[in-house]
């Protein structure tokens, strides 16, 4: 296809040039400059034209070498066009048939002028060059050299190598700028100045650049605080100026010590008991020997650490802390001083547990000594009973029972506090508490009692009825727990607790009633506690449907008996009058009027009382 169209090309030519008219010229135009990344792929455009027409054009690439011009391409309009062999670039161009040239993977050494030039024979020659650059960012530059220590001195006439950085394979060549504490250093060359930089530059087999500067420097003591970097600077297709950064690092810079630092490590007043941290270090680097000393005596350290642990007051008093540094010019050496504070083990008295009988008087004292104010304070269970030390009680009862501790603190010094204790039993027959009343939903159901008793000896405990019965103590309490069925016996009675020991005993009786509502002992306190108006208007409704039962019951057995009267009398059997009333009071009756009285004690008595008129009544 290309050949067909050179072909007419050609013919055009030679229409061209039998027309040709003389003073004919011919014009290139290239682009002056192109720029590439290397490895890419660049092309490089070439157009001209004729005044008139040529009967034969020839186009030629060509490349100058150390000023000898080499061809490249060519292609001419009788039809011949190729890539000339061994070249640099033969094997990686390719010539267009608007004669561009192209040149794929692009290197280092394609970076050079290229020219295009255009013969017309009798039209003339002219050629036009485009300039080839190409662009390599480098690798992230990186440090080395900057591991050596450099010793300060003040009298030193020489600078000492800082660090090295390197930048490898750049096109063009790059710039590298040394950074300290974020701020660039002037690009010094001159090695009589404190700072510099000995740059060098590699070209390496591909053609790329590596620079690598060197800084030197005459590092001060200020100058182990400073951090340094190295960027570097290079230039990318369309005027673009990037940057890369290397890693930061310090120098490790000696210098003999000019002062000590002798500190305590610990937080707020020392107390007995507690671990004592010093630290002693100089402004030297490295940091010298360091020793330690209380009165004359050597302490055992390691690294400027002195660490006593679990001090006492023996410990407090004057420390001393020695920097050997031989290169230092003052003597190195630091005090400090510390006091332990302390408080002595709480005495109580009496120490023994005692045991008092109920109604006798007690008197509990304690005491301590402390390095500062200190509090006593006497304690039951979380109570505070007296704050001088002092704990008089008059007359003590089964209830204060228990454990008194004496709790002696030094308010100054946080957790500086001890404590003693003594028992103390009151003996005493037993005391129940007052039972409270249980309710159950229907006869039948199991209930759980709890009596609560003090007393010393331990009281033991005797239930009516008995059931599955299990005894703990929480304080000075002793409690029984029964589990029983609730029997109609139960119902009636109740159950009685019974607590005794050698002094004495003391009984309770518990109340067992019907509660008919279903209320679980959790809500129905709840309920109660929350309205006592509700719970005063349930117990009257309860009450006064007594009543009427009981008097229903009467008017039945009031017409049961006035039924009975009137048979009776029909059968001319009975004489009214001092038997019957004998009858009534012996409980003598017919067994059917009493079983009916069965509803409660309540029930039974206004039955009786309904009773008697009906008695006299005959
Ligand atoms: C601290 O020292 C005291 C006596 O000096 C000792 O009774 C106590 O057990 C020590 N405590 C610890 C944790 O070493
Ligand atoms: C009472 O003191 C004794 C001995 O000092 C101790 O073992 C016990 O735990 C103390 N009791 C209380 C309640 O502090
Ligand atoms: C009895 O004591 C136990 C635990 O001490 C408690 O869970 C239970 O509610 C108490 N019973 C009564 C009826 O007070």
């Amino acid at each position: 296809m290309e050949r067909t169209m050179l072909g007419r090309f050609g013919v055009c030519t030679v229409l061209a040039l039998t027309l040709q008219v003389c003073l004919a010229a011919v014009t290139v135009n290239v682009i002056p400059e192109v720029e590439v990344i290397k490895g890419e792929m660049v092309k490089l455009t070439c157009s001209f034209t004729t005044t008139e027409h040529a009967s034969s054009l020839v186009v030629q690439w060509f490349i100058e070498i150390v000023g000898v011009r080499q061809r490249i391409a060519y292609w001419q309009s009788k039809g011949d066009a190729g890539i000339d062999a061994d070249t640099l670039l033969s094997d990686r161009l390719t010539l267009g048939s608007d004669m561009s040239l192209t040149i794929s993977s692009v290197t280092v050494e394609d970076e050079m002028t290229y020219y295009c030039q255009v013969t017309g024979g009798p039209v003339g020659t002219s050629e036009a060059e485009t300039v080839v650059k190409v662009f390599n960012a480098p690798e992230k530059p990186m440090i080395s050299g900057n591991n050596q220590a450099i010793t300060v001195s003040h009298d030193s006439v020489s600078s000492s190598e800082v660090g090295k950085c390197t930048s490898r394979n750049a096109h063009p060549e790059p710039r590298i700028i040394w950074f300290k504490d974020g701020l660039p250093l002037a690009g010094v060359k001159d090695q009589k100045e404190k700072t510099f930089m000995i740059p060098s530059v590699v070209k390496e087999a591909s053609g790329l650049t590596t620079v690598t500067s060197t800084l030197f420097m005459r590092p001060e003591k200020a100058d182990a605080k400073s951090v340094f970097h190295c960027t570097v600077e290079y230039s990318m297709p369309n005027n673009q100026i990037k940057e890369d950064r290397s890693e930061t690092f310090s120098l490790s810079l000696l210098y003999p010590s000019e002062n000590v630092f002798f500190k305590l490590m610990n937080q707020g007043p020392i107390k007995e008991g507690d671990d004592v941290h010093m630290i002693c270090e100089t402004d030297g680097n490295p940091q010298p020997e360091i020793y330690f000393h209380q009165m004359e005596k050597k302490l055992a350290a390691s690294a400027g650490k002195l660490v006593l642990k679990n001090v006492t007051r023996n410990d407090a008093g004057n420390y001393k802390c020695e920097a050997e540094d031989f290169d230092a010019e003052v003597e190195l050496v630091k005090t400090l001083s510390f006091s332990v504070h302390y408080l002595d083990l709480v005495e109580v008295d009496p120490k023994d547990p005692l045991f008092p009988s109920q109604g006798d008087a007690v008197e509990l004292q304690c005491k301590t000594k402390s390095s500062d104010g200190y509090t006593l304070q006497w304690k039951k269970d979380t109570k505070v009973l007296s704050q001088n030390g002092v704990l008089s009680l008059q007359s003590v009862s089964l209830s204060d029972a228990g454990v008194y501790i004496c709790v002696g603190a030094v308010p100054s010094v946080p957790g500086l506090q001890k404590q003693a204790n003594v028992t103390l039993t009151v003996k005493g027959k037993p005391e129940i508490d007052t039972p409270v009343d249980v309710f159950i939903a229907k006869e039948g159901g199991i209930i759980t009692l709890n009596c609560s008793a003090l007393g010393f000896p331990s009281p033991q405990f005797t239930w009516t009825p008995s059931g599955k019965e299990s005894v703990t103590v929480m304080g000075n309490n002793v409690i029984s727990r029964i589990t029983l069925e609730a029997t109609s016996a139960v119902l009636k009675d109740g159950v009685t607790c019974e607590a005794s020991n050698e002094l004495g005993m003391d009984s309770k009786k518990f109340k067992v009633s019907i509660k008919s509502e279903p209320v679980t002992d959790k809500d129905g306190n709840a309920a109660n506690r929350g309205n006592p108006v509700f719970k005063t208007a349930d117990r009257q409704q309860a009450g006064s449907s007594a009543v009427v039962i009981a008097v229903v019951v009467c008017v039945l057995l009031l017409l049961l008996l006035v039924a009975g009267l009137f048979f009776l009398n029909k059968k001319g059997k009975l004489s009214c009058g001092k038997k019957n009333k004998k009858d009534v009071a012996s409980g003598d009756m017919k067994g059917g009027i009493v079983v009916e009285m069965k509803s409660g004690e309540k029930g039974n008595e206004e039955s009786g009382l309904l009773n008697k008129p009906n008695a006299d009544q005959c």
